[in-house]
């Protein structure tokens, strides 16, 4: 591992990394915990603060902000983009900038088994239910509920998962809403554990990160691993 692709990750000394994380180039983390076997795109971004919980896969170019918790087994699409503050500004009206203190951080709560299209936007202070699905490009601006297909902007709710869709794996995977557990659990700080940390794929690998289903290349396991403390940036 050179020190230039080193430089490719920023993750910071705060975070609290799950087992088997896999993180690939360009992802910056700071302040926030991450669930085991979750795997983390190219260009994330997951500030302090939030969390996500078990094997949950966020694909390239996603926001995560503060406030915002994933449980087990979310899917969030490329470009997926959090927000926090619902009237955001920049100074304050003395002219000054705003500091942390300026302003409320409004939570947002994605339940297990939730999928995320590529490209939404879900405003703050939302509760997205368990195995419901939002579409591509969508605005939520409401709660979502569990196992509903939602898409558009505003998004509204197109259908609502059938029970045999929900047991059917692979079609709408996930169980019954009766056995489904939550909440998500934190790991030890990242000095302490060994993240997978994947680096320049293209080159290494000939290939992208796939798409389809938030699955990654099963060529994985031969890209190097890097202990986070080690990093020169
Ligand atoms: C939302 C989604 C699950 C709906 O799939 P579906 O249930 O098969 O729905 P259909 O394709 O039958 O479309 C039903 C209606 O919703 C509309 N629609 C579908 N997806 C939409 C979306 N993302 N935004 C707005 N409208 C959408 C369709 O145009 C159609 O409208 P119409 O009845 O007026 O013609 C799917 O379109 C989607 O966006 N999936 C997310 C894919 C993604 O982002 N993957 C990320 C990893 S690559």
């Amino acid at each position: 591992m050179s020190q230039a692709s080193q430089a490719h990750q920023l993750i910071a000394p705060d975070v609290r990394l799950g087992q088997r994380v896999s993180i690939y180039g360009f992802a910056n983390l700071y302040g926030c915990e991450i669930g085991d076997d979750v795997k983390i795109g190219t260009f994330v971004e997951i500030q302090k603060g939030a969390r996500v919980g078990n094997r949950c896969k966020i694909s390239s170019h996603t926001f995560i902000c503060e406030g915002v918790t994933l449980e087990d087994e979310v899917f969030l699409g490329h470009n997926v983009t959090f927000i926090n503050d619902l009237y955001p500004r920049a100074a304050k009206g003395d002219g000054q900038l705003q500091t942390e203190a300026d302003w409320e951080c409004r939570p947002t709560l994605v339940k297990r088994g939730a999928s995320i299209g590529s490209s939404a936007t879900l405003l703050c202070g939302i509760t997205v239910g368990e195995h419901a699905l939002v579409g591509a490009g969508s605005v939520v601006t409401r709660d979502v509920p569990p196992y509903a297909v939602v898409a558009g902007n505003p998004a509204r709710v197109l259908r609502t998962l059938s029970i045999e869709a929900r047991l059917t794996p692979g079609v709408q995977s996930g169980p019954a809403v009766a056995s489904l557990p939550g909440g998500v659990e934190a790991g030890a700080p990242a000095d302490e554990r060994r993240p997978e940390i994947h680096q320049n794929h293209r080159r290494q690998t000939g290939s992208e990160p796939s798409c389809a289903a938030g699955v990654y290349p099963a060529e994985r396991d031969q890209f190097v691993m890097v202990k986070p403390a080690a990093r020169t940036t």
